[in-house]
């Protein structure tokens, strides 16, 4: 495969077991794990598996995919996902700006955000890009600059159909105490003022209620919802025709070797069974997680094992700021130390950054854990290489890629023990 014009080693990969990357070796024999940690690393076979189980079950019903560009924004990522043919979902003007960049077509790119500024505004109107408007304010402040622009701008209104994701408090999205979206008592007013300004040309509706979803009932309200809402403010008679149902399909935390793939088929399933909007329809969504989180991997060395009064801590160079999710909202990432065989011992696990909250687990067990020793944090291709930070002046980490080659005698790639090729760019 054709890496542009980054550097390209041959690697090779010894898997003891899936859920292991033991001696991961360059050709010339030096050691990924060697290298200066901590480093974000990708699978893109799985990568590329992911996006195309997506691509088809959209496919098959129709449904369009805009990659939800807040998830992972690594050019290399971001290169796939395009040839996959989808679209992108994007929150600030450097994201749209990205997208544009990385090659997605204009027409399939959605611009979302509850706090757009007039630049980000005018950007996409010039862009030809689908604004979806969060309140009737924005709409007010888009009719005047498309007017003054000359150039109307495309968009869909974001509902708030106050339902319950049933996840964490701080990913719910779609609750009438959440900021995002206008609430539907607007929606008559949102619609006629689009009706009434020429520089808007309205195509349909946006909800997104929320992220890491893994119960099909919250889907199910919002189908509901969304069926509603359509038929009580005829829609269609205001020219809808797209319907984009956001992102928020969950992925396993716990267990990333058995489901390395979410289950897309049984995802757009729960849509084409409760949606009841005419069909001449358009249904987008707009999936971020699903899509990358299971690819990614934070490989971090063990810098001290303290032990507290009456707990070992083990103290990583790997910490908020390169993953901030566990900080953040509490999240749980499984962490696998892959170079230690000794006996089992509980730790908590935590990074070096000036915070009490910088912990990424409490009371996990791991085979005994020293200093120089190497851990796998898993599924973290969303929301951590784009959401870290450089708190406390740190380096931004970098990222390296690897595509296992399926090895001559062992056409397989998850129960191989033989070392695989692999190409690594970083
Ligand atoms: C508007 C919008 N769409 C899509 C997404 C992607 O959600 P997820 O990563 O859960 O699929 C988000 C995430 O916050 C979002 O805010």
């Amino acid at each position: 495969m054709a890496m542009n014009d980054e550097t390209v080693n041959l690697f090779f990969i010894h898997f003891n077991q899936i859920t292991q990357m033991h001696g991961l070796l360059t050709n010339d024999g030096q050691g990924l794990f060697d290298q200066k940690t901590p480093f974000y690393l990708y699978d893109l076979e799985l990568l590329e598996r992911t996006l195309q189980a997506a691509a088809m079950a959209a496919d098959k019903r129709g449904y369009k995919i805009h990659y939800a560009l807040k998830a992972n924004n690594e050019p290399e990522v971001v290169r796939q996902v395009v040839r996959y043919g989808m679209g992108a979902d994007c929150v600030s003007g450097n994201e749209l700006d990205a997208a544009l960049r990385h090659g997605f077509d204009a027409e399939g790119v959605v611009f979302a955000g509850v706090g757009k500024t007039d630049e980000e505004i005018l950007m996409a109107i010039q862009n030809g890009v689908l604004l979806n408007c969060e309140s009737l304010e924005e709409l007010m402040v888009t009719a005047g600059l498309s007017e003054r622009a000359g150039k109307q701008a495309r968009i869909a209104l974001r509902i708030n159909p106050d339902v319950d994701p049933c996840t964490h408090k701080k990913i719910t999205t779609g609750l009438d105490e959440n900021k995002f979206g206008i609430h539907p008592s607007q929606l008559q007013e949102s619609l006629d003022f689009c009706r009434d300004h020429d520089a808007l040309h309205f195509v349909g509706l946006h909800f997104h209620i929320g992220s890491q979803i893994l119960t099909p009932e919250p889907f199910i309200r919002l189908c509901e919802k969304v069926n509603r809402l359509w038929e009580v403010y005829r829609i269609d008679e205001y020219g809808g025709e797209m319907l984009n149902l956001g992102g928020g399909l969950g992925i396993d935390y716990y267990h990333p070797e058995q489901h390395p793939v979410p289950d897309f088929e049984s995802y757009f399933d729960i849509f084409s069974q409760h949606l009841r909007v005419p069909e001449h329809v358009h249904i987008h969504f707009e999936p971020g997680r699903s899509l990358v989180a299971q690819c990614g991997t934070l490989i971090t060395r063990v810098l001290y094992v303290k032990s507290g009064h009456t707990r070992k801590m083990v103290i990583t160079d790997a910490g908020m700021t390169e993953l901030l999710r566990p900080a953040l909202y509490q999240a749980f990432h499984k962490i696998d130390n892959l170079v230690s065989g000794r006996p089992e011992a509980q730790y908590d696990v935590m990074g070096p950054a000036c915070e009490s909250s910088d912990v990424f687990a409490k009371d996990i067990q791991l085979p005994g854990t020293c200093r120089g020793d190497i851990l796998a944090v898993r599924s973290c291709g969303a929301y951590a290489q784009s959401m870290s930070l450089q708190y406390n002046l740190r380096e931004k980490a970098r990222s390296y890629f690897y595509r296992p080659l399926l090895s001559a005698n062992n056409g397989t790639f998850s129960d191989a023990t033989e070392p695989f090729a692999c190409e690594v760019v970083d």
